[in-house]
């Protein structure tokens, strides 16, 4: 009793002092205004979902090596991504994928500028395997780390210069539509985004991934619809195009994916392959048409607070939709945008986009310290707050 009391005096909770250790390791790439030494490339991890990939690219946007391993076999028997198993995947493989990669890039860790992965938002077990396996290369070369947010990353990519010349420049609207986001976001910098409106209930990729299940496709759902799609006739049935010439850019896909579902459960438990593909096709109708109108209001409402902007630029995989990329393309030029949309192989999830954005980044001379943890949670937004 006596000795506690004592230490309380001694150590009252108020006035202790508590020192956080930085763990980050030197940085020598330029601040906000330039880099300053030479450009080196970095090594990009992602695992976020059920893809394994590593890409090493060199300051100027070049990518030098790139692989994705995809987990396509080790889910499929489920119907869709089973969080442990894709862990343990990428445990399993992606210290191969990252030796091969740096011997297809020609470079060792020694010639790199710092190491990037994904740590969030995405499945935790993934994240962790990704993101500590990052800071263990790091730590064993002493290089720069940075914690990647993959959301940011799709939102970069357009900014390679091979992509766009020189890259896009901000500001520009970003529509980004994957299984797990979809949202109008207008990027104004590197960790500088303002939300201009986003989905209510499900994102776009689930609402493909959903109604394929209801057409007994093979999963991942969006690319088998995509195809089921071009045999069937888009006007054969008059689904709902929820949130059509609304106010504002949100997006809403649970009612059209209802409407499918009493479609498929009218017409009866032995659909037909003809009746199928008109049922995709004219549910992928339905979206596009949702899509081209909230990029168009997304286009207006950037605009208004950026009268420069001029680029739309499409990211996440169901970018990867030709028709939707169709779409996207006319909404933009009715708006007197342009549309960049990543090539098919970017759209979806790579680590040529984790390495790039680890150059956006370290060029400015911001990196993560080694005790930043991966976060199953992490919304654009909380980039804003620049790091120290
Ligand atoms: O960006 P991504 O690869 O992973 C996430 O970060 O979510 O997006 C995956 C989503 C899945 O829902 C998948 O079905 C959808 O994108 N997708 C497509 C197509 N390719 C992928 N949706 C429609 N058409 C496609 N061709
Ligand atoms: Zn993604």
């Amino acid at each position: 009793m006596m000795c506690g009391a004592s230490r309380a005096r001694r150590y009252p909770t108020s006035r202790r002092v508590v020192t956080k250790t930085d763990y980050r390791l030197p940085c020598t790439w330029g601040q906000d205004t330039g880099w300053k030494g030479a450009m080196k490339p970095v090594l990009g991890i992602e695992t976020s979902c059920d893809e394994t990939a590593a890409a090493v690219v060199d300051g100027e946007g070049r990518i030098l090596a790139e692989a994705v391993l995809s987990q396509l076999a080790e889910h499929a028997p489920f119907g869709g991504v089973v969080p442990e198993i894709a862990a343990r995947t990428h445990l399993r493989y992606l210290s191969d994928q990252v030796r091969q990669t740096m011997t297809k890039a020609g470079v060792t860790f020694q010639d790199l500028g710092g190491v990037a992965a994904t740590s969030g938002p995405g499945l935790i077990g993934g994240l962790i395997v990704g993101c500590q396996f990052g800071k263990g290369v790091a730590i064993a070369n002493n290089l720069p780390f940075v914690a990647v947010n993959h959301l940011e990353a799709h939102a970069l990519t357009a900014r390679l210069p091979g992509l766009t010349p020189g890259g896009a420049p901000f500001p520009y609207l970003l529509f980004l539509l994957s299984g797990g986001h979809s949202q109008c976001i207008a990027v104004t910098g590197v960790g500088k985004h303002e939300r201009l409106g986003g989905t209510v209930d499900d994102a776009a990729g689930e609402a493909f991934d959903k109604v394929a299940k209801l057409l007994a496709l093979d999963w991942p759902g969006g690319p088998a619809l995509e195809k089921l799609a071009k045999e069937g006739d888009p006007s054969r049935h008059p689904f709902p195009r929820p949130m059509l010439r609304r106010p504002g850019c949100d997006l809403s896909f649970s009612g059209l994916k209802t409407a499918v579902a009493q479609t498929v459960l009218r017409i009866g438990p032995e659909l037909t392959r003809e009746q199928r593909a008109d049922i995709a096709a004219s549910f992928q109708r339905a979206v596009v048409e949702v899509l081209a109108d909230r990029a168009a209001h997304a286009m207006d409402m950037m605009r208004d607070r950026f009268p420069e902007a001029n680029l739309l630029v499409v990211a996440g995989g169901v970018a990867s939709n030709a028709s939707v990329r169709a779409g996207l393309t006319a909404a933009a030029e009715s708006r007197g945008f342009r549309m960049v949309a990543p090539p098919v192989r970017l759209c979806s999830d790579n680590a040529v986009m984790v390495a790039w954005a680890g150059v956006e980044r370290l060029r400015r001379g911001w990196n993560d310290s080694l005790d930043t943890g991966a976060r199953p949670r992490w919304p654009l937004e909380a980039l804003d707050a620049l790091p120290e």
